[in-house]
């Protein structure tokens, strides 16, 4: 009987015993290929041996210092790494323990700016349908996953929801991608006129869908048409790089790829690569200066703010990846993921879409290919596909409500940079087999 409080009560876990490279092992000496690294999130895989180094010697030397009394090299450095890597104009890096925490504190952030130029008139954020921002109140309100928020929708902050940028199902018949995402941002146009532009905060998303919509890539011009909104409103860009940043899509920041640049960039996941818990905040300069021409503070904090072992984790992860040459690499395995899922599910029937850039790729099932129709929701099509392909010793990530927070259902995978071709081999093998147990 256990005393934790799972997240699912009705079910019992393996128990994870160890880990290298791409495996978990459980307790009963089962090894799972981590296909998803978690959740997006073991870049590196698990025990490597430097991150785990520099770990051990930042727990020896500082293992905490609370950042009210001191700042640390450590930290210090790694936000040196990350300013130096930076889109343009990103100046200081904000360090908390995950990406909901990071959510929140741009959610911040960004009103605050505004109170200190003198604008507090701007209340409102603007947000996408199906998105995932994390679950404290502030991201899960920005997020717009039907199901995650509808018990809790009394206790949000009012958000201004548009559609998601969701080519296979928003696109119609006869329109060009441009035009699609052009439609998009028209859209958003109107949204912000509804508010008047003036009073809005910022408009906040994924640079590309991750946990509830299953690697959404935004089509060309969309994201550009949205900054040049944004801009003309004065409206802050909040890009959410918590899922898909870090390497995971081919380029260190997905934002790269689309050559926009956000006001506030949120990172987590990938940053730390599960070593340690740790998230950010990457800040451009004019906010940053308008706090330090203004009340000279950011009016937020945690108790483990920049935790030195965190610091310490991330910036052995973050040089690992550059000095390797881990991000190209991506590109390349990112291709070859691609061609195999293509091979496995591109005439698939029950498999409407494969979708994805990098290592950060997924496949959308459907009841039938022509109507795209999604399986009926009590199926839980994913949770069986989860469980077939655990069967098969392979950790993926699928979810349902793909659509509309209630129906639909994808399967994500997310595998560690230093997977090769075998590796690939094999996760696509056993997840065909899983699907088809599953359907
Ligand atoms: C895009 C995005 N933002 C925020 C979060 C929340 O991060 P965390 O679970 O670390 O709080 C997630 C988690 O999946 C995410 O995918």
């Amino acid at each position: 009987m256990t005393h934790i409080l799972h997240r699912q009560i009705r079910h019992t876990l393996p128990v994870a015993v160890s880990a290298q490279g791409l495996h978990i092992t459980d307790s009963q000496g089962r090894q799972y290929i981590d296909a998803s690294g978690g959740a997006a999130v073991s870049c590196l895989g698990h025990g490597h041996p430097e991150v785990l180094a520099a770990m051990h010697a930042q727990t020896s030397r500082l293992a905490y210092a609370h950042t009210s009394f001191f700042t640390t090299e450590v930290a210090e450095q790694l936000a040196d790494q990350l300013v130096r890597t930076a889109p343009a104009g990103i100046s200081h890096a904000y360090f908390v323990s995950g990406g909901s925490e990071a959510v929140e504190a741009a959610l911040k952030m960004a009103r605050q700016y505004f109170v200190e130029i003198g604008q507090s008139q701007r209340q409102h954020f603007i947000a996408r349908r199906q998105s995932y921002h994390g679950n404290t109140l502030g991201a899960l309100a920005v997020g717009g996953n039907a199901w995650r928020r509808q018990q809790f929708a009394p206790l949000l902050i009012p958000v201004t929801h548009v559609s998601s940028c969701y080519e296979y199902r928003g696109r119609v018949e006869g329109e060009t991608a441009f035009a699609y995402g052009q439609r998009l941002v028209a859209e958003l146009a109107a949204a912000i006129d509804g508010l008047g532009g003036d009073n809005v905060i910022a408009f906040v998303a994924e640079t590309v869908g991750g946990a509830t919509s299953g690697a959404l890539t935004p089509v060309p011009g969309y994201l550009q048409g949205v900054r040049e909104l944004c801009t003309r409103h004065g409206i802050l860009l909040i890009l959410d790089e918590v899922m898909c940043g870090m390497g995971r899509t081919g380029t260190l920041h997905a934002c790269e790829a689309e050559d926009v640049l956000p006001d506030l960039l949120v990172i987590a996941k990938g940053l730390g690569g599960g070593y340690q818990p740790i998230g950010a905040v990457l800040t451009q300069g004019h906010i940053v200066d308008a706090f330090a021409q203004g009340s000279g503070l950011f009016q937020h904090g945690h108790t483990y703010l920049g935790h030195p072992v965190a610091c310490a984790a991330a910036l052995a992860v973050q040089q690992v990846i550059e000095r390797d040459g881990l991000i190209p690499r991506v590109q390349r395995l990112g291709q070859d993921l691609r061609q195999r899922l293509l091979s496995a599910f591109g005439d698939h029937p029950q498999v409407g879409d494969v979708r994805g850039r990098g290592l950060f790729q997924a496949i959308e099932l459907v009841a039938d290919r022509a109507s795209k129709a999604p399986f009926p929701t009590g199926l839980k099509l994913h949770a069986r596909i989860k469980a077939e392909a655990m069967a098969r010793g392979l950790m993926v990530y699928p979810m349902g409500g793909t659509i509309d927070g209630v129906s639909g259902d994808h399967v994500l995978l997310a595998p560690p940079f230093i997977a090769t071709d075998d590796d690939l081999d094999r996760i696509v093998s056993r997840l065909r087999a899983a699907v088809d147990a599953a359907l």
